[in-house]
């Protein structure tokens, strides 16, 4: 599959995405004469996220996972067995030695993405990775530009574009509803995962591992950022993690990031893992407005979480009574990202999420931590296709 393969616009790509969801969905082959390309795929760190992807994975019938690998074998091992997956390594070297496959997804440490991914690019491999691609811009363009080099595609996590909220946004932002945008604001916390260090050391973060999503989907909306200025901070210092005891947090637990976007509009997320919220982690129990954006004729509020949204509430100076909509899931789910991305490669289809658009938040994030260092406001040199949908 090349790198320049035509890109679908909106209303195929729609059709193909529903089509792909109900088959995702359901489990079943598409109703086509001949039956979808399988995309041979190897799924590397059979942790946490990999309860949410491999059901997706194995159903999907752009699919065929043929193997698995943790550097903890044993992970690798159970996953492999309640999955029905011929084989499993605990190493990428052994992995990419061992059966041969195209594609591989990547639910790795945040801070183990990079190495991996280039090893897997440098051998040939499509990559669809979890956030973020790489620990720096540079490093993530490097990525990108190997990846041209190999002929090869590269995505990532997250996927919050690809929603039918997102694209009810979107659209209504461009048809002017909103009148003159001003401002907006997001936020999404919870109380921290206690299973892994990573997300509290060098590299990991509430940022990549929360901010991004509502930095994906602000960025998404209102087009790529300028400027960054933070404030972040560590709130808890210690943290009891599971199988390792008590480690030092060593990377911000709570984030206030704001972005000019140029034309005089302000954004601003926040996020952090110290954020008590009744719902727990829990998507669906989310109701309130977790992004909103407000203009001089209308203000727009999006229901739940970014990554699960349930609706949009849209209120303009015609029609000052809330109203809800875009209530239709139309079989997205924020775990469909690798599936989808296999789609891809075996059908042409273009997804909207790019890894540009991955890296320019990569870029914010680090410009954050720049900004929390020295003070000062942080331009940025990093940009995406524009609009998104
Ligand atoms: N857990 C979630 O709900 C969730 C949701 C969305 C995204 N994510 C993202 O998914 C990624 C993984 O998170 P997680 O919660 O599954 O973490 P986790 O600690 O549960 O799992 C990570 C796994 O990767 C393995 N691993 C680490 N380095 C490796 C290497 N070099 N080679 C092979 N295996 C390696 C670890 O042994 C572990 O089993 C992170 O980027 C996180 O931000 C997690």
């Amino acid at each position: 599959m090349s790198i320049d393969s035509p890109r679908l616009n909106r209303r195929d790509f729609t059709k193909t995405t529903v089509l792909g969801c109900a088959a995702l969905a359901t489990g079943a082959v598409r109703a086509t004469a001949a039956a979808p390309k399988r995309i041979r795929t190897g799924v590397i760190g059979c942790g946490s996220v990999s309860n949410a992807y491999l059901p997706v994975l194995t159903k999907s019938p752009f699919v065929e996972v043929v193997s698995l690998c943790d550097i903890r074998p044993d992970r690798a091992r159970r996953q492999a067995e309640t999955f029905k997956i011929a084989f499993h390594y605990p190493h990428i070297d052994r992995m990419l030695a061992g059966e041969p496959f195209d594609f591989l997804v990547n639910l790795t440490d945040m801070q183990e993405h990079e190495h991996l991914n280039r090893q897997a690019l440098a051998a040939g491999k499509h990559v669809w990775s979890e956030k973020p691609i790489a620990n720096s811009l540079r490093a993530g363009q490097g990525l990108l530009r190997l990846a041209r080099e190999k002929n090869v595609r590269l995505w990532g996590a997250p996927i919050t574009v690809q929603s039918p909220q997102f694209a009810f946004m979107a659209r209504t932002l461009a048809q002017g509803a909103l009148g003159r945008v001003a401002a907006a604001h997001a936020n999404y916390g919870h109380e921290g995962p206690n299973w892994s260090s990573f997300f509290y050391e060098k590299g990991g973060g509430s940022m990549p591992d929360l901010a991004v999503y509502n930095l994906t989907t602000l960025t998404g909306l209102l087009g790529p950022a300028k400027r960054v200025t933070a404030m972040l901070s560590i709130v808890t210092p210690e943290r009891e993690i599971t199988d390792k005891g008590r480690i030092k947090v060593t990377e911000e637990d709570n984030a206030m990031v704001l972005l000019d976007h140029g034309k005089g509009v302000i954004s601003h997320v926040q996020s952090g893992f110290n954020y008590f919220n009744p719902h727990g982690h829990e998507g669906r129990g989310e109701q309130r407005h977790t992004v909103s954006i407000v203009g001089s004729k209308g203000y727009l509020g999006l229901v739940g979480y970014d990554w699960e949204p349930l609706g949009v509430d849209l209120a303009t100076q015609k029609q000052p009574q809330m109203e809800r909509h875009a209530t239709d899931a139309q079989g997205y789910i924020w775990q469909q990202g690798a599936a989808l991305a296999a789609e891809s490669l075996s059908t042409g289809l273009e997804l909207l999420v790019t890894p540009e658009h991955a890296l320019h938040v990569l870029e914010i994030i680090t410009a954050a931590r720049k900004s929390q260092e020295t003070g000062k406001r942080v331009t940025l040199s990093s940009t995406f296709r524009w609009p998104v949908a």
